[in-house]
């Protein structure tokens, strides 16, 4: 028997996990997406899943709710849908909104809280779980099939590192992207290549890295960097330059900016 999985929520993220999960036989998907615009876009590039407005009958127990709106439409998007949920099995994709006020608004305790990123959409996500001890081993193996089925997990033993893992792996997404059109800038405007070229180009230097590390997992990333940057050459020159201007500072700052803000949401919002 298939298990339903209800959206609450069908924008960038949901959409993410449901691609990656839309021709699989073990699910039944529904979308529950307010906005009429989107809800046309995604009805005609999924036609095989059912797109409504709002939960318009009771979820049984073995069905799951994925809650995947903005932690600031949480407070109120759950105690519209709270006494339609059964006490089904929830997961929460949110960013920082603890399980405790989800619990309190949804008056449920079967609460997952997870934190997937975007390549979720291709099957090269990562998402970290965390599941309450009310989760049966059952329930935890469902849970890591939705997710496998789109990327790999990571489980954490407590809640506090699901908001920890924000800044590592889903936010990160971004900083590789804007590392990336420094890259693309720089390149058109410092070296008058075209941008198209050029986009080309440092996608394929970053697909290349990735992969030349899955290749060689004997060898470590900084061996890896090590090996292109030879004493007094070129490349040298580049990193001092990262090196003396504490690009990793710089990083570090970026990551606990990013990991604040996810525990400032969760304030804002509960
Ligand atoms: N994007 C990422 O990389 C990422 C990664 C990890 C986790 N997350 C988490 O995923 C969640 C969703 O983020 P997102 O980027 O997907 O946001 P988003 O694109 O804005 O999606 C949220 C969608 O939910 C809809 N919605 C809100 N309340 C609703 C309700 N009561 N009934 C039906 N639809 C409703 C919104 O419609 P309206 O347009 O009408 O408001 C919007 O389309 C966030 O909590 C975020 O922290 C995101």
């Amino acid at each position: 028997m298939k298990t339903k999985i209800v959206f609450l929520g069908g924008g960038n993220m949901a959409e993410a996990i449901f691609a990656g999960l839309v021709h699989n036989q073990n699910f039944e998907i529904e979308v529950i997406q307010r906005n009429p615009k989107k809800s046309a876009r995604l009805k005609n590039v999924y036609p095989t899943i059912k797109i409504t407005s709002n939960l318009e009958y009771k979820l049984n127990t073995n069905d799951i709710l994925i809650l995947a709106i903005k932690p600031q439409q949480a407070k109120e998007s759950c105690e519209a849908i709270k006494d339609k949920i059964n006490q089904c099995l929830i997961i929460s994709v949110m960013a920082g909104m603890p399980t405790s006020c989800l619990n309190k608004w949804l008056d449920n305790p079967r609460i997952i809280r997870t934190m997937p990123n975007t390549p979720s959409s291709i099957g090269k996500g990562i998402t970290a779980i965390y599941s309450p001890e009310i989760i049966t081993s059952d329930e935890t193996q469902l849970i890591n099939q939705i997710f496998t089925s789109i990327g790999i997990i990571y489980s954490t033993k407590n809640e506090a590192d699901i908001d920890k893992i924000v800044p590592i792996s889903s936010s990160s997404i971004a900083f590789v992207y804007y590392f990336m059109e420094g890259l693309i800038e720089n390149a058109v405007n410092e070296f008058g290549f075209e941008r198209e070229q050029a986009t080309t180009i440092i996608k394929h230097v970053i697909s290349g890295s990735s992969a030349l590390l899955d290749a060689n997992p004997s060898i470590a990333i900084n061996e890896q960097r090590a090996r292109v940057t030879s004493k007094k050459g070129a490349t040298e020159q580049g990193i001092l330059t990262f090196e003396r201007e504490q690009l990793h500072d710089i990083t570090r700052m970026a990551m606990q900016n990013c990991y604040a803000r996810t525990l400032e949401m969760a304030k804002e919002f509960s």
